[in-house]
């Protein structure tokens, strides 16, 4: 079992959202959270809250798009904090929009922040994990990554390529004392993007709470979980991973359940609200 208390952990997208009680729960296992996003006044909000729970939260504003000055970045964090002990990719963007209508700079928009942004990130933290013999790698994926979703399909590849990747990195590290997490969250009540799409998550997909999400963060890094789903019970849970394994088999299956349950037409609404400007766009 790995011990978080006293362990460095960076923290993306830790500003608001789910990031933010991912933070509170890292500040209960008494770590030391470095945090980074865009917003200063969200990282100082965090930072404050983390320290009202007894914790440390060093805040770092960056927009990790920036691929090419992670470095520097890194090498900062290692000069005026400590080597990262754990790294959680959780910073994610996604744009609900019809492929045919999606710009060139959509594409690198989504894919940048939620994929290459965290193999880079990755990449400059792992020789030192190496050289310790210990790290863990938490990447937040989603459902969306286990199965497409319309209409927020670049978002959709850019989950499913973590967890791939996630998965090949377990296998081509393993003894070496560094584990790897992908976290599949699926809807998620009070805060973050299923919130500020503004409209409701379908009745029947069911729906967890970010306490959920960090818990099952903890519990991934304490207990080395290759992959978590996360929904509403043990029983969605379960419902879910056996809908998805019957869509390894026959994928047309799933896309019947997923119109049955509408996931397809919130999603053409959450576009055409995009399009009309309605969704509160990060
Ligand atoms: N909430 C859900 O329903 C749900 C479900 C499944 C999976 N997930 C996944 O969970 C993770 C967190 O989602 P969330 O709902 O908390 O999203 P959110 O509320 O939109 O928060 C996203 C976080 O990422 C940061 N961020 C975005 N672009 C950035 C950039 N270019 N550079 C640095 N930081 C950036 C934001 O901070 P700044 O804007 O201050 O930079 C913010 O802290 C994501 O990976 C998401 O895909 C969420």
């Amino acid at each position: 079992m790995t011990i978080i208390t006293n362990k460095t952990v960076l923290l993306t997208g830790a500003s608001r959202g789910l990031g933010v009680h991912i933070a509170h729960a890292l500040a209960k296992e008494q770590a030391t959270i470095i945090g980074i996003s865009r917003s200063k006044p969200g990282l100082n909000k965090t930072r404050d809250e983390v320290k009202a729970l007894g914790g440390q939260f060093i805040g770092f504003t960056f927009d990790i798009t920036n691929v090419e000055h992670l470095s520097g970045l890194v090498q900062h964090i290692n000069n005026t904090v400590s080597p990262v002990d754990i790294l959680i990719n959780n910073t994610g963007v996604e744009i609900y929009q019809s492929f045919a209508n999606y710009s060139l700079k959509d594409l690198q928009s989504v894919l940048t922040t939620n994929l290459l942004a965290a193999m880079e990130l990755t990449r400059l933290l792992l020789p030192s994990m190496l050289e310790r013999g210990s790290g863990h790698i938490v990447n937040i994926s989603s459902l969306a990554g286990k199965k497409g979703v319309p209409y927020n399909s670049i978002y959709s590849a850019s989950k499913a390529g973590l967890i791939m990747w996630t998965d090949s990195l377990r296998q081509e590290l393993v003894r070496t004392g560094i584990n790897f997490s992908a976290i599949c969250p699926g809807y998620i009540s009070e805060t973050g993007m299923t919130v500020d799409s503004g409209l409701p998550a379908p009745t029947l997909a069911g729906i967890s709470t970010p306490q959920d999400v960090a818990n099952s963060v903890i519990r991934a890094i304490k207990k080395n979980k290759a992959e978590v789903i996360i929904n509403e019970s043990a029983i969605a849970e379960f419902l879910t991973k056996v809908m998805f394994a019957i869509g390894q088999i026959t994928p047309q299956f799933v896309d019947a359940v997923y119109r049955w349950i509408a996931v397809a037409k919130l999603n053409q609404m959450r576009a055409e609200n995009f399009a009309n400007n309605q969704y509160k766009r990060a």
